[in-house]
């Protein structure tokens, strides 16, 4: 009788947290530099301002390595995180492993297929439904540079590979850094691919970088990205190895160094310092075409619970309005993914963005960036990096470094 009794009551609590089930979410992130978490915490208070209770899982470490480490183990040990920051391929890699949430019922309410590009839309999806939710476009081809630097010894953004060189070698003769980078596999990886934007062209990107075509990888223009690999090794300073991303834009922000091969979350360093773009820092593409794409997007995993079920529906919903869409992009140093938000407020990069985003789009040269986990799985963009940083730190020639990659390449697959 008294279970009976007990039994009642409890199922009737149940339907009552089912229908006022107070949103939970436990969200895995590495947004942890200065701009980043700025930006992270207009997530945090538009999710709390709508009775939301968000656990922080920040997992320090730029590009996301540690935080991917972090989730592998959560999810192995059957305790994924409500929502996790994930893009790319990984997202179906993820998917397929059968321990994503579909997010449809959002998506389709809020009409997400009108308001994304189809490009961007793509990588949201598992086969037909959706499981990720976009919030911004970052461009990974970007020079930034100190303005007083630069004109204090008379130098213009560079414009050609050659003019990159030239003006870092008047820079260092000056006794500046020309080049403020940190020591680390993405970020080896992701000057790499600016590079090699530069030197192969769009449509070589591509053939390397998204379809693996052995040729490329082991052709003289990529011995040529190779070559200039080396010579950018001579303009970094002594102290390069393993400094984060953001401690190399600071170098570039107090003058100690001239330029910064990074994307936009740079710029997002520089604003949250409260520096001003075309006055303080300088932001131009690498020379060369095309534009480097790297949406963040976040994945909800499948989780117990109708609190965190509701935690997950509401920051899909968030994240794809449009005021978190605009809000966190003036913050983060990306443009929005939604098409149909205003550019207004933002400034001149964010517009040079947009604009050479979809003149790409029109002339097929809008590319995913290998380097952020936009292009390939983790296996092949994996064996690709561990030869650019070989490569880098070490004598090696750059024909050894082809046929290096080639083989990686051919072996990772
Ligand atoms: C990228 C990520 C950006 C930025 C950067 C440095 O992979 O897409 O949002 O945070 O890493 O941490």
């Amino acid at each position: 009788m008294k279970s009976v009794f007990f039994g009642a009551v409890s199922a009737t609590a149940l339907i009552a947290s089912a229908v006022h089930a107070e949103p939970q979410a436990e969200v895995l992130h590495w947004w942890t530099s200065g701009g980043e978490a700025k930006s992270v915490a207009v997530l945090q208070e538009e999710f709390a301002s709508k009775g939301g209770t968000w656990t922080d899982m920040p997992v320090a470490g730029g590009g996301g390595d540690a935080a991917m480490t972090a989730l592998r183990a959560r999810v192995l040990s059957g305790n994924a995180p409500t929502a996790v920051q994930l893009k790319g391929p990984a997202i179906q890699e993820w998917y397929e492993e059968g321990v994503l949430a579909d997010i449809s019922s959002v998506a389709e309410a809020q009409n997400w297929a009108d308001v994304l590009p189809a490009s961007i839309a793509g990588h949201m999806k598992c086969e037909g439904s959706w499981c990720a939710a976009p919030v911004n476009v970052h461009r990974v081809d970007w020079i930034w540079a100190n303005a007083d630097v630069l004109e204090a010894n008379g130098i213009e953004m560079p414009t050609t590979w050659d003019e990159f060189n030239a003006a870092a070698e008047k820079l260092e003769a000056a006794g500046v850094i020309p080049l403020a980078h940190g020591g680390q596999a993405w970020q080896d990886a992701t000057v790499f691919e600016a590079v090699a934007l530069g030197i192969l062209g769009p449509d070589g990107f591509r053939k390397a970088f998204v379809d693996l075509d052995m040729d490329t990888l082991k052709s003289d223009e990529m011995k040529a990205v190779f070559d200039q690999m080396r010579t950018m090794r001579g303009y970094v300073d002594d102290n390069f190895s393993g400094r984060d991303w953001n401690l190399a834009t600071a170098m570039v922000m107090n003058g100690e160094a001239a330029f910064q091969i990074m994307g936009d979350w740079a710029k997002g360093e520089f604003m949250a310092a409260g520096k001003v773009p075309g006055e303080d820092f300088l932001c131009a593409s690498v020379p060369g075409d095309g534009f480097l794409y790297n949406v963040d997007s976040f994945a909800m995993f499948d989780v117990d619970g109708d609190d965190k079920k509701a935690g997950q529906e509401l920051l899909a919903e968030l994240i794809v309005g449009p005021n978190f869409q605009k809000v966190f992009n003036l913050n983060k140093g990306s443009i929005p993914a939604r098409t149909d938000v205003s550019l207004e407020e933002f400034d001149s990069c964010a517009h040079l963005s947009a604009k050479d985003m979809s003149e790409s789009s029109d002339n097929d040269s809008l590319l995913p960036s290998y380097a952020h986990g936009m292009a390939l799985r983790g296996a092949q963009s994996g064996a690709i990096t561990d030869v650019v940083t070989a490569h880098f730190n070490s004598d090696m020639s750059s024909e050894e470094a082809v046929n290096m990659l080639a083989d990686a390449v051919a072996n990772s697959m």
